[in-house]
């Protein structure tokens, strides 16, 4: 009896682990920055923006080299809170950021991943929205930031003519983000039921539209990574048993065929930032009583370890002249998956492409270089920590006439309106006012 009093009061103190409980953005502001205090070799902080009531939008990145890109190490994150009042993610993130900090250079598995992935994790997409939360399982208060609008439908949408909506802070500063660093894979963490979903969450009725889910080129891949999670959950995989009963086999599902809308944050990812990105829903309750913490800690922790390890997947490298020099924006394609924006090459020449194993034909494509065709042997990655290197050497083109630049012309980047410019500010307030009703009756996630 006197040893387990002693033994508890032992591990409590601070310093010996983060607190289980809802920290108020002042307080995530100090332990990150504590963090990257006293971690700053593999640590770095700073803002990506703002909110509507200015709070900062700070991201962690961690990783042997925090402050730049390196060539061939994948760029991940993570994103939580997008919707105020969806807390479970950011509790998580919190805790994740404790054990990396706390493992790397003791925990094989940490140490590994540190060291060949750049993990960016953004605990809040909407502080505005948590501090305004009530804390409850079901309804909206604080789902939406502070002008009232869902930022999970504020994003630019690939399968609707959407160019009058405004963006809100929150979504700039988080394209504006996604422009800074070449992400390759994503997840964007909610509550209100238990399920890993994945893209598209919209369509428009073309051969995307397979039965009753909107069907990415990527499709294997996807679901890979749902499973991914799903099974290294110590339930999701069961399926839901969240009160609307929604049977997810696996415990993942098609976005789309689970609802559509549009706007939302995976399909921008994968559309226009070439990166992969999935929803994860990850309690049925979205303010679940701090005593639920540390459960939901250890059936999400081995989720979201495997989860990164996923950035490793398939191939990815260089493309280079005949001089050895990058060669940007040239489009790799591999047969058969007709992206809507074809994967391009960055600033540095580089590509990364999330494939399950197998053989793949690959095509890269630019307007001065005579495109080449390659079928690359593609093994299992994660279990390395590192996808297949295989760079490109392209070969100058003799004319100026582009040979064989078959460029999609679906794939137009999106105009960024920014929601500074209240003019139009009462069309997006009328629709918000409008869905909110919508959304007590569908309990939305
Ligand atoms: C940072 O280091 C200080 C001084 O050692 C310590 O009091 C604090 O708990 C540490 N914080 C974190 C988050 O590691
Ligand atoms: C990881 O990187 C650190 C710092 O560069 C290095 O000391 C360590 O040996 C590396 N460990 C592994 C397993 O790569
Ligand atoms: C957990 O994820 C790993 C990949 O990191 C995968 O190999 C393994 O099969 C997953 N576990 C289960 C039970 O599916
Ligand atoms: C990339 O290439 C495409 C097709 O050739 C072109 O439309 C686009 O403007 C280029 N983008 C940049 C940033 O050069
Ligand atoms: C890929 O090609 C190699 C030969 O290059 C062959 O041995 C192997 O079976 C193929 N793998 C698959 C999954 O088709
Ligand atoms: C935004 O404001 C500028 C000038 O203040 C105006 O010219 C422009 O038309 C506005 N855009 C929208 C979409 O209201
Ligand atoms: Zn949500």
């Amino acid at each position: 009896m006197l040893f387990l009093v002693l033994c508890c009061f032992w591990l409590t103190p601070a310093g010996f682990g983060l607190e289980f409980r809802y920290h108020n953005s002042a307080e995530v502001e100090q332990y990150l920055r504590e963090v990257s205090r006293n971690y700053s070799s593999f640590t770095h902080l700073h803002s990506i923006g703002h909110s509507v009531e200015g709070r900062e939008l700070w991201v962690l990145i961690l990783g042997q080299n925090p402050r730049q890109h390196r060539t061939g190490i994948p760029e991940f994150k993570y994103v939580g809170n997008m919707h105020g009042n969806e807390v479970v993610g950011r509790v998580l993130l919190l805790q994740l950021i404790d054990y990396l900090i706390k493992n790397y250079l003791s925990d094989p598995f940490v140490t590994r991943l540190l060291n060949s992935t750049r993990i960016h994790i953004l605990p809040s997409m909407n502080p505005d929205g948590f501090e305004s939360s009530g804390r409850d399982c079901m309804y909206s208060q604080g789902r939406f930031n502070k002008n009232g609008v869902d930022l999970n439908r504020n994003f630019p949408d690939a399968f609707s003519n959407d160019n009058v909506i405004l963006r809100e802070k929150e979504v700039v500063a988080v394209m504006e983000w996604m422009k800074t660093e070449r992400f390759v894979l994503s997840a964007n963490l909610h509550g209100g039921a238990v399920v890993a979903s994945y893209p598209y969450d919209n369509s428009n009725g073309g051969s995307e539209l397979q039965g009753l889910s909107s069907i990415t080129p990527d499709n294997d891949v996807f679901i890979h990574l749902a499973k991914t999670y799903s099974f290294n959950h110590t339930t999701m995989h069961k399926g839901d048993s969240c009160y609307d009963s929604k049977d997810f086999t696996d415990g993942i599902t098609n976005g789309y065929s689970w609802y559509p809308l549009t706007g939302g944050m995976q399909d921008y990812n994968y559309v226009w930032g070439q990166c992969l990105e999935l929803t994860l829903e990850l309690s049925c309750c979205k303010f679940p009583p701090e005593s639920e913490l540390p459960g939901l800690w250890a059936a999400n922790k081995p989720a979201l370890l495997a989860y990164m390890q996923q950035a490793h997947l398939g191939l990815k490298g260089q493309v280079l002249d005949s001089n050895g020099i990058p060669v940007q924006n040239a489009s790799v394609e591999v047969n058969g998956r007709r992206n809507l924006c074809p994967f391009r090459t960055d600033g540095n020449g580089e590509y990364y492409r999330l494939l399950l194993p197998g053989n793949y034909t690959v095509t890269v494509t630019h307007s001065a270089h005579v495109s080449i065709t390659e079928t690359i042997s593609v093994p299992y990655g994660p279990e390395k920590f590192s996808a297949l290197t295989h760079n490109f050497q392209l070969q100058r083109s003799s004319s100026d006439s582009s040979l064989g630049a078959t460029i999609q012309p679906t794939c137009v980047s999106p105009k960024l309106l920014n929601s500074e410019n209240h003019s139009a500010t009462l069309l997006p307030c009328a629709f918000t006012a409008l869905s909110v009703l919508i959304l007590h009756r569908l309990l939305l996630s």
